[in-house]
């Protein structure tokens, strides 16, 4: 994966966790210091392994730390450098979500070749849809969670994201999500 998101990786555990955490993890990851060039497209293993030391050192499961890194990642990183372009393609978690692929088509030309997820959006009602995503990659869908998470904080609204089903799929993964606006449903 790009370089970018190894970065935000770093700065969330240096943020949060302090530098000396940030220092265990680089050593149990086994990345070095030039892994980190936003614009470099990595081999996906450095992310995983990111990830995994996260997980080992701060005593965390590895799908606690991809959703607290989701939503770091949207009101951190993304709302640095690409909240005007969040803005004008969805003035809500529901209307980016359906246009997510075009948003990750538009910066493509910045992220060569570089392989996004592909979303899909089912409406049930004015309350609930259900999110679909595809990843050529397996085992993100934790990180997916955070990241509709960080869009409900970064427009200010109510949104509860529940995991429905997740299968592989052609080597990388599907998954279905519930997604409900409004307060918190014991749904
Ligand atoms: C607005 C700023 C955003 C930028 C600049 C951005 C850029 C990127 C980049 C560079 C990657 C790495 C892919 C690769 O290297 O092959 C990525 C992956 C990903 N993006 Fe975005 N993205 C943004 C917003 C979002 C949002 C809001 C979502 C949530 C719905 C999202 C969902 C994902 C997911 C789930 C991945 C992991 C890769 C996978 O699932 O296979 N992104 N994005």
């Amino acid at each position: 994966m790009y370089g970018m998101i190894h970065k935000a990786i770093r700065d969330m555990v240096k943020t949060v966790h302090g530098d000396q955490a940030w220092l265990s993890i680089l050593s149990e990851s086994g990345a070095s210091d030039s892994d980190f060039l936003s614009l470099r497209s990595y081999d996906d293993e450095i992310a995983y392994n990111l990830v995994g030391a996260c997980s080992r050192i701060l005593g965390a499961s590895a799908e606690a730390c991809l959703e607290d890194f989701g939503r770091y990642w949207v009101l951190v990183t993304a709302s640095e450098h690409y909240s005007d372009m969040m803005k004008s393609y969805g003035q809500d978690t529901f209307s980016l979500l359906t246009r997510m692929n075009e948003m990750h088509e538009r910066i493509s030309s910045t992220f060569s070749g570089y392989k996004p997820p592909f979303f899909t959006v089912d409406v049930i009602n004015e309350q609930h849809y259900l999110l679909h995503y595809r990843s050529i990659r397996t085992g993100l869908s934790p990180f997916v969670v955070g990241l509709v998470q960080g869009l409900g904080e970064f427009y200010n609204e109510s949104v509860n994201i529940t995991l429905d089903k997740t299968e592989n799929e052609n080597g990388g993964e599907y998954s279905v999500f519930s997604v409900t606006r409004g307060p918190a449903s014991s749904e």
